[in-house]
């Protein structure tokens, strides 16, 4: 029997006699689970995905930690230069949710503990605070993660110890993700860099091109409707009008490249919104309503004054207009509103036009391209993807915006905005 209890001391380590056996044995299991839960925890929190954002880390740790420790509210908060942004998980029934707070940073030297608990205090004066340091494997204080309760705890010290390893733990993951987030910035903006030079080089390609180009293309142009004013025999006149049609075609992608690379200068002169739109319309108005749309307007009695160069404005309203009529082919009471107005931006004041259809619109997927030169939903024969591209670089030149809303089956709404000159020149008259 001596013996029998001796081996149980030895196994359990639980030294007591028969009648507090059982109550010692629970306790000491009672721990080990939870020691058990603490490891678990713990190597779930160093489980955090690297790429995960901030606010989805924040109510992670939360939901982990309030498995071993009672507490209302957790902040994670992580201090990046000049700015302190905290993450505040707060549970609502059944769910974590979280709010994110940034604060600027005064001084140079870095946050301490001490400052962060005695600043949250200040922000929830009806809770204890407790925060312990996240370090990076070079000492460096990178964040906090903070416990508010509303009601002061029990056994506190030994949550104070938990949570401090606990930290050491979240710190690793944390330091990760910063600097994972850190290089895929720079391998980000390295693409970016390597694209726009892409871009740039060519740009200035296609102009080369677009010029050497130019002068063949109106011999063969110019020739072709010579030799059709003089053969009418088919199939010789219908291969020539090919010829002629393909010509054209072809002047047009050349003139848009030159215009997209801004090779060819035009001049800039007081020009009016209003006017411009009338001008346009005068143009290509008879072509739209021909095709059964009707066109509606909406002018501002304002005169809408601006510097730009009447002959590329001119062309991005007349690629908006068609742009319009190609999405509305086929649909049920075509209508294009024109409307045009005066805006005021944190900039300074805008001179403004927008064209509205009642078309197709375009997909959400596509919203994104449709500025991006080569881009088309046309068929072959139809675009060459660059109106919109020259728009943009158009309103680009003279300091303005283009821009696109869309709803596919709806409607599709450019909006043209150009800086107003109308101060300067009330000033100078
Ligand atoms: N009003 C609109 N409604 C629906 N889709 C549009 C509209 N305007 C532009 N898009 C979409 O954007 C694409 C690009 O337009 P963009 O004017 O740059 O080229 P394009 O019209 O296809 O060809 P191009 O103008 O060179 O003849 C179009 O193919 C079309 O898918
Ligand atoms: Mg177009």
């Amino acid at each position: 029997m001596h013996h029998k209890r001796e081996i149980l001391e030895k196994l359990t380590g639980v030294e007591s006699s028969r009648k507090t056996y059982y109550k010692e044995l629970n306790l000491v299991v009672d721990e080990m689970k939870k020691k058990n839960r603490q490891l678990e925890v713990m190597n779930r929190l160093t489980k955090i995905q690297v790429d995960a954002d901030w606010t989805e880390v924040s109510l992670y740790l939360a939901e982990q930690l309030s498995r071993l420790i009672p507490f209302d509210q957790f902040i994670l908060t992580l201090v990046e230069r000049a700015t302190m942004f905290s993450h505040i998980a707060q549970r609502e029934q059944d769910d974590w949710h979280c709010r994110t707070v940034t604060r600027p940073l005064q001084q140079k030297t870095p946050v301490s503990t001490e400052q962060l608990n005695a600043l949250l205090q200040t922000e929830h004066p009806d809770c204890h605070v407790t925060s312990v340091a996240l370090q990076s494997r070079l000492q460096r204080v990178f964040g906090f993660l903070t416990l508010l309760h509303d009601t002061p705890v029990e056994n506190d010290s030994e949550h104070l110890v938990l949570f401090q390893q606990i930290a050491e733990h979240v710190g690793v993951s944390v330091e990760n993700m910063i600097l994972f987030k850190d290089v895929s910035e720079k391998v980000k903006i390295e693409a970016q860099l390597v694209q726009s030079a892409k871009m740039a080089a060519i740009g200035e390609m296609a102009a080369g091109v677009a010029h050497e180009l130019n002068s063949p293309l109106t011999a063969i142009l110019g020739n072709i409707q010579l030799l059709m004013r003089e053969i009418k025999t088919e199939p010789y006149s219908q291969m020539m009008n090919d010829i002629y049609q393909c010509g054209v075609r072809s002047k047009k992608i050349i003139q848009n490249l030159l215009t997209f690379s801004r090779q060819e200068e035009y001049p800039f002169e007081r020009l009016n919104m209003n006017d411009l739109v009338e001008d346009v319309l005068g143009l290509i108005g008879y072509q739209l309503t021909v095709s059964g749309v009707t066109i509606a307007k909406k002018r501002s009695d304002k005169p809408l004054l601006f510097r730009g160069s009447r002959h590329q404005i001119e062309q991005i309203i007349i690629n908006l207009l068609l742009n319009a009529r190609d999405a509305l082919q086929g649909v049920p009471s075509p209508t294009i509103t024109i409307e045009t107005f005066q805006t005021f931006l944190p900039e300074g004041p805008f001179v403004g036009l927008s064209v509205h259809d009642n078309g197709v619109g375009i997909e959400k997927e596509h919203l994104p391209q449709i500025f991006h030169p080569f881009f088309t939903t046309k068929e072959q024969a139809k675009g060459t993807g660059l109106g919109l591209s020259v728009s943009l670089g158009i309103a680009e030149s003279h300091d303005g915006k283009l821009m696109a809303q869309s709803e596919a089956g709806k409607f599709s709404c450019f909006t043209l905005l150009l800086p107003t000159t109308a101060h300067e020149e009330n000033d100078g008259e």
